[in-house]
């Protein structure tokens, strides 16, 4: 009998509901429709450098569609930032008899399954991440339970605020771009959001905050995105807040604390109460939405597809409303920034 193929399946970087969808679908249909032997494999790249793996039957995805997380874990692992660590890849890959590849991540997971392709790895990409960033797809999945989660926030903090007459500074997440400040921001009735993509003009949103007040309004909603920066003169940016300055294995510092420093402009400059909610990981816990179980769900079998057809260096991607496959070179290029167009629908908004 000939042997059955291998493909392991790893889940990187952050972690962001719906993985357990699309882990769920890898193994449901690679098993079932074509016949493969799947091996999960644990806190992504990590896991195979360390050799940490698990043969992933049906019954070990079933009941998991639901569930945040993922069930392989997760980390942000670069295997071309350890000692020899292409060669203990290629070498570990070929000991567990794994065929081809299939990674689950963001910019950093999926930029180093298009050099291990380059390298001559066979490797599909599956888009995940909060932040919905990544080029060539209209929309990762866990971005949806990131807004609905935040918007859920929004309103609750709306309230309250209301009733104080304060302003609130509502802190997400948003390394590179501000997707989940513009999406949930527009769904919550935020008064400003402020985005990497475009340095704040504390002056500006000072201004917009006391004519808002000025009109009747008594209390204000700011949304901030993390890695938003103050603009230092006009058009030249400031620098990133951080809680840290150390960087992980790919280059990145932690960020968070913008809100406070927006905040305490504001009430210098307006004399109103302002206080701040940094919402943090509470944006990536928890069940995904139905949105993200099916995106995951369609990404999932599409990947394993992928796979069966020997498409490598692939990544799917959602475009309109149809899953199609794109080149994963092209995905990790450069960040997927918010359309202007979408930012001047929530500007109509401001002040
Ligand atoms: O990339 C997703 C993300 O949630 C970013 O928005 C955020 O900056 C980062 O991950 C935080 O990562 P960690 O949980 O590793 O600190």
């Amino acid at each position: 009998m000939p042997q059955k193929k291998r493909v392991g399946i790893l889940t990187g970087g952050g972690d962001c509901p719906g993985l357990n969808a699309v882990i769920r679908a890898v193994v449901r249909k690679g098993v079932v429709n074509y016949g493969l032997e799947m091996v999960g494999i644990y806190e992504g790249w990590k896991g195979i450098l360390e050799i940490n793996t698990t043969s992933l039957t049906l019954r070990d995805v079933s009941g998991i569609l639901h569930r945040g997380g993922t069930i392989l874990k997760t980390s942000r692992t670069n295997p071309f930032k350890v000692d020899d660590g292409f060669q203990r890849i290629e070498r570990n890959i070929q000991e567990l008899g794994i065929n081809s590849l299939i990674a689950v991540g963001g910019e950093d997971t999926l930029g180093v399954a298009n050099k291990l392709f380059e390298k001559g790895i066979d490797v599909v990409g599956v888009p995940k991440t909060i932040d919905n960033d990544l080029s060539g797809t209209d929309y990762t999945f866990g971005f949806d339970t990131a807004i609905n989660i935040t918007t859920e926030a929004i309103d609750r903090l709306h309230t309250t605020a209301e009733s104080h007459n304060r302003v609130m500074v509502i802190e997400v997440m948003g390394r590179h771009t501000g997707w989940i400040a513009v999406e949930a921001g527009i769904a919550g009735g935020a008064d400003i959001i402020l985005i990497p993509e475009r340095p704040i003009d504390i002056n500006a949103v000072i201004k917009s905050i006391r004519k808002r007040h000025e009109r009747g309004k008594d209390f204000s909603i700011v949304v901030v995105a993390e890695g938003a920066k103050f603009m230092k003169k006009a058009n030249e940016e400031g620098t990133l807040i951080l809680q840290d300055q150390k960087t992980d294995e790919f280059g990145h510092v932690r960020l968070g604390g913008i809100a406070n420093l927006v905040a305490k402009e504001i009430e210098k400059g307006t004399g109103y109460e302002t206080r701040v909610v940094i919402l943090g990981h509470v944006q990536r816990g928890g069940s995904p939405t139905a949105f993200d179980r099916v995106l995951g769900t369609r990404y999932g079998i599409a990947a394993v597809d992928l796979v069966a057809r020997k498409e490598f260096g692939k990544m799917v991607s959602l475009q309109g409303n149809r899953v199609v496959p794109t080149s994963l070179e092209e995905a990790v290029k450069e960040p997927k920034l918010v359309d202007p167009e979408l930012y001047d629908i929530a500007e109509v908004f401001f002040g």
